[in-house]
Formats: C-alpha cells, structure tokens, sequence
C-alpha cells in the first residue's frame, strides 16, 4: 500500500476533465491540481513584464516562481492567457520546472487529483487511477460556445471550432511531452456522455483501485 493515492486525469480542453477532477477531489477529499493554471500563471507573468514569450531561459526562471497555492482560475481562464500558455507549453525547461513542482504538489497525503495533458505519461506515470477524458472537437466547441453565450457575451462558433483544432494540434503535435492517452488510462469519451454519467464512470473506477490499494 503506498502512503498517497493518485488520481491523474488527460484530454484536450474542454472535454470535462477539470469538472470531474474537481468533483473526484471534493468526494474523496483529496487535493486538486489543475496543471493547465500552472502553464497560464508562467504565461500570464511573461505577458505582464511585458516579456517575449520565445525566451526559453526567460520563462524558465518564470516558470519556477509559479506558487501553486496562489493560482486564481477566475483571473488565468482567458482566451489570451490560454493562447500564451499553449506556447510557452512547447518549452522543455519550463515544463520540467512545472512538472517539478506538480510532481511535489501529487505527494500530498491523503491523496490528489491533477489535470492536464502529461499527468499519466510524464508527471505521475505511477498514478493509482489514470483517465483520459476526451470529447468530438465539435461537441467540445460546442461546449465553449455555449458557456460564453450563458455568460451573456458574444461568441462565433467557427472562430471557437478552429481555435479548439489548432490547440489541439499544438498540444497533441509537441515534442516534448505531447498529450496522449497513457497505455494504461481508462477512455471516458463525454461526447454522448453526460458529466454525471462520466462522474459514475471514475468513480466506480476509483472505488475498485482503492480497494485494491488496501488490500
Ligand atoms: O487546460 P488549459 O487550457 O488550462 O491549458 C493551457 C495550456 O497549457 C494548454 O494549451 C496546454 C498546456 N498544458 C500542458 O501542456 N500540460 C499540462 N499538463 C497542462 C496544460
């Protein structure tokens, strides 16, 4: 039995992980890490320097400042935050200051779950419980355009459904560390699947490895 448990949680953006890894911490009571904040904070310090963001060594020393216990997702969830991020995530030295201090973060007794794009395959590839939650481009377009839209504000489907591909792209398409399901991940494709439903899915998942894990 070992001393921490690991929920690691991959996809695209908008696929539902963030929802469902927060819903998996507040029910077992473990730790969460978005990873993706981790990135914007890195991009969002670069951007108010006013620093280039194709300075691998400027945003090195960036990225190892980044205080996991002060990321405000309200003040890093925007489209040019998320943009920037997206770069500055091709970078080897950022990443590994990152998965650095991720890594630390994933010890934490009695558990933590983290999001992201590399959590099963690079950052805890000892995890208890890998996911991979995906979703249609389309449907997860869908998603965003309709999240703005209830937010009140203007959004352009098209524009939104050629963004999703293109970070897809950069994401999947980078050399160092590129988002893939890990060999031994659970596929929870939320395209026909409700939130609830894929909730169901983890948790039953979870339970299962969680006794294994005690016995
Ligand atoms: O999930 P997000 O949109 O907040 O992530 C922002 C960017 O950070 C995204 O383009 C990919 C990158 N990222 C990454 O490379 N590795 C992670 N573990 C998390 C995010």
């Amino acid at each position: 039995m070992t001393a921490t448990f690991t929920i690691a949680i991959d996809g695209p953006a908008a696929a539902g992980k963030g929802t469902l890894a927060r819903c998996l911490a507040e029910t077992y009571g473990f730790h969460h890490l978005d990873t993706g904040l981790t990135y914007r904070a890195t991009a969002k310090a670069l951007l108010d320097a006013g620093m280039p963001l194709d300075n691998e060594l400027i945003a090195e020393k960036i990225a190892q400042q980044v205080d996991l216990a002060g990321l405000d997702r309200s003040i890093l969830s925007t489209h040019q935050i998320g943009e920037a991020a997206s770069r500055i995530a091709v970078m080897p030295a950022v990443r590994r200051a990152l998965v650095e201090a991720q890594r630390h973060f994933a010890l934490k007794p009695p558990g933590a779950v983290l999001d992201g794009r590399d959590i099963g395959t690079v950052v805890c590839p000892d995890a208890n419980v890998k996911l991979y939650v995906t979703a249609a481009a389309n449907v997860r377009a869908k998603r965003r355009y309709e999240e703005i839209i209830g937010n009140g504000l203007a959004a352009d489907y098209d524009e939104i459904f050629k963004d999703v591909q293109k970070r897809d792209a950069r994401d999947s398409e980078r050399a160092d560390s590129p988002m893939r399901p890990a060999a031994d991940a659970h596929l929870l494709d939320t395209s026909k699947m409700s939130i609830e439903a894929a909730f169901q899915t983890a948790k039953s998942i979870i339970d299962a490895a969680l006794i294994r894990n005690k016995t």
